[in-house]
């Protein structure tokens, strides 16, 4: 990273495309990360040492002391699992005191009528179901933008808070009722903040005045993405997708600091895809092969513990989230699942009605009717977990990338081997010009 840059790590799938690990890597380079949107939906996996963290709302800069880590304005903020993160932490040896976690004090809290909501509309929404991670994200996002949210700040004015959650529930209770659920009582949910209340009160703070200072001072920061590009609640497979804006143009708007900040757009994707929860995924494997990758590539989600939808990498889908991100250079992730499959196919485009189809299926209306065309590529059957460099590649994995490359025009610059923090192949930067 340049000195005073702002580089954000997106996904470009549908999340759980490794970026907390590569958050976790190039933390080292940074002086602070912040997370700028989602929630506790996030999972990140971290592997130091050989021990394995997950992280759901502290940025992944964590794990780096010194590193100042900061959740923006723009996450939802659940107060008693943050607890539990920190206490999680502790466990392993992590301590996060107020010198290293900065929390917006205008983030919206998530509450344990916005979980129950979000329960409830699943329940009641049978076949229909999005598939959420149940964490209350949607429902608290709803009221940040219907203007009726309780937002971290509050919880230093026990009056105020009790206000707000009065006001709130008047409506929560009757949508709880329509799906046919219990109410709940401002006390049970004063009650559940209560704990951990008084505890979080120092960690709260201005988080754009810190990061902007921060930079003025030719400090480098790292914003931190969680989900994908698809799962955008403008620019994803509506209506499946989170609730929140994933895309790096939304990095600033929701650290709370200017676009001048953010001076780079690394995009994450796995050599293949996967998707957990509903909706489109037209590369999806039903096969041997997707139970392969499954299996090899452990793909259960961080968060929930769910079986992932496994398949092919989709090059349209991986162009689309470039455009909508304004990605400039890639890291793909977990090369090492894919040994022993042959061949390795790739999405090269999509028909639909016998036509080359363009657009990313998924967010046209058109999706159902389009089929995936794939170029079938040879396979390596080398264990590629010690490759360090290019060269450790069997030439059958750099054609591949050689092939992803190309067709995206976007140039590779780390491929993710292993689960390890070390386990990666680095490439030299590009100097014939590309972007
Ligand atoms: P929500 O964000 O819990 O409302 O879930 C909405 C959709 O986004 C569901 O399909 C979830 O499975 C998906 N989702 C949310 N967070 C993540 C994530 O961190 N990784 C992968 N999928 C996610």
């Amino acid at each position: 990273m340049n000195p005073a840059s702002g580089l954000v790590v997106v996904g470009a799938q549908w999340g759980d495309e490794g970026k907390g690990k590569l958050v976790d890597l190039y933390a080292a380079e940074a002086d602070a990360v912040v997370r700028y949107q989602g929630g506790t939906n996030a999972g990140h996996t971290l592997v130091v040492d050989g021990r394995k963290t997950v992280l759901h709302l502290i940025p992944s800069g964590i794990l780096h002391p010194g590193k100042r880590c900061v959740i923006g304005s723009g996450c939802v903020v659940d107060p008693v699992a943050l607890a539990a993160e920190m206490d999680e932490l502790a466990a392993a040896g992590v301590t996060v005191d107020p010198t290293r976690l900065l929390v917006s004090f205008a983030a919206p809290v998530i509450l344990e009528v916005h979980k129950r909501l979000d329960h409830a509309r699943e329940a009641s929404a049978g076949a229909a179901k999005i598939g959420t991670t149940g964490r209350g994200i949607g429902p608290a996002y709803e009221d940040a933008v219907s203007r009726a949210a309780v937002r971290m700040g509050d919880l230093a004015a026990p009056e105020r808070l009790r206000r707000r959650v009065e006001a709130l529930l008047f409506e929560k209770n009757a949508l709880l009722r329509a799906h046919g659920r219990p109410e709940v009582t401002p006390d049970e949910i004063i009650a559940a903040l209560e704990p951990v209340r008084e505890r979080l009160l120092p960690f709260l703070g201005d988080a754009g005045a810190s990061l902007a200072a921060l930079n003025a001072d030719g400090g480098r920061i790292l914003f931190e993405g969680a989900q994908g590009a698809l799962l955008d609640v403008w620019h994803g497979t509506y209506p499946f997708v989170t609730s929140s804006s994933t895309v790096a143009g939304n990095a600033a708007v929701g650290a709370g600091v200017g676009p001048q900040l953010v001076t780079d757009v690394l995009g994450v994707t796995k050599a293949y895809a996967t998707r957990v929860g509903s909706g489109p995924f037209t590369t999806e494997l039903d096969d041997e092969v997707g139970a392969l990758l499954r299996r090899v590539g452990r793909e259960f989600g961080a968060t929930t513990g769910r079986p992932r939808r496994c398949g092919w990498l989709d090059l349209p889908a991986l162009r689309y989230a470039i455009r909508i991100n304004g990605i400039t250079r890639l890291a793909v992730t977990k090369l090492d699942v894919l040994r022993g499959i042959d061949p390795v196919r790739v999405c090269t485009h999509h028909a639909w009605r016998g036509q080359p189809y363009a657009v990313m299926p998924g967010v046209s209306d058109a999706w159902p009717e389009s089929t995936p065309v794939y170029e079938s590529l040879p396979g390596f059957t080398e264990d590629i977990s010690a490759a360090r460099t290019p060269a450790d590649l069997p030439a059958n994995a750099r054609r591949l990338l050689a092939f992803i490359e190309a067709a995206v025009e976007r140039p590779i610059e780390l491929v993710s081997v292993g689960p390890g923090r070390e386990e990666n192949v680095r490439f030299a930067a590009r100097t014939d010009g590309a972007p």
